[in-house]
């Protein structure tokens, strides 16, 4: 039985990847570990402590994720939770932390997930979808904003915790 499930949502692949890192630095610290697309995930159950990310489209959630944390609201509730995001890019992205939508803020709290991370997104010509977004991803607001020793190190954060909180 894994102990902890990565939960991941996005349109491109640069959240999945951030999930990926989550999972393999959990695992060094000797967790076993699920990643999973949100969108698959049909039971929280079997896991001891959850991590779900989402790549902010529009200042919102994808609706995967939304759709993870409604249906499995009560389950989510009785284990330690941690939720990210990642989305800013660009000249500010460093070090920048995105408020959660109303609605995902109002669900962590009845969750009494962790305090949400804000992680760097990537933003490419070849990821972004639509004129305006084609537009930005050929300034300064292209790129690679995603910050590895801090996604790591926050990771490493929620391995000690899991540790701590949780029997396996
Ligand atoms: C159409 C579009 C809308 C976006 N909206 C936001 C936003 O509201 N806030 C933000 O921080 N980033 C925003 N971004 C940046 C994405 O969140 C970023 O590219 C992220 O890494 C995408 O993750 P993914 O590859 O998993 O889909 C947007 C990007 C696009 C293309």
């Amino acid at each position: 039985m894994a102990a902890v499930l990565v939960a991941h949502a996005g349109k491109s692949g640069g959240t999945r990847e951030i999930a990926e890192v989550i999972a393999e630095v959990l695992r060094e610290a000797g967790l076993p570990v699920d990643v999973r697309d949100a969108a698959d995930v049909t039971d929280v159950e079997p896991y001891a402590a959850v991590v779900v990310g989402s790549a902010l489209y529009r200042r919102r959630w994808m609706p995967e994720a939304v759709s993870l944390l409604t249906e499995h609201e009560e389950a989510l509730g009785r284990r330690p939770v941690w939720l990210f995001h990642s989305g800013p890019c660009g000249p500010l992205a460093a070090g920048k932390r995105v408020s959660l939508p109303v609605g995902i803020a109002l669900l962590a709290a009845r969750i009494d997930a962790e305090r949400t991370a804000t992680f760097g997104g990537r933003l490419t010509p070849a990821t972004a979808r639509g004129l305006f977004w084609k537009v930005m991803a050929s300034g300064p607001w292209a790129g690679d904003f995603r910050d590895w020793p801090t996604i790591r190190a926050w990771a490493r954060d929620v391995g000690r915790s899991v540790r701590i909180r949780v029997t396996l």
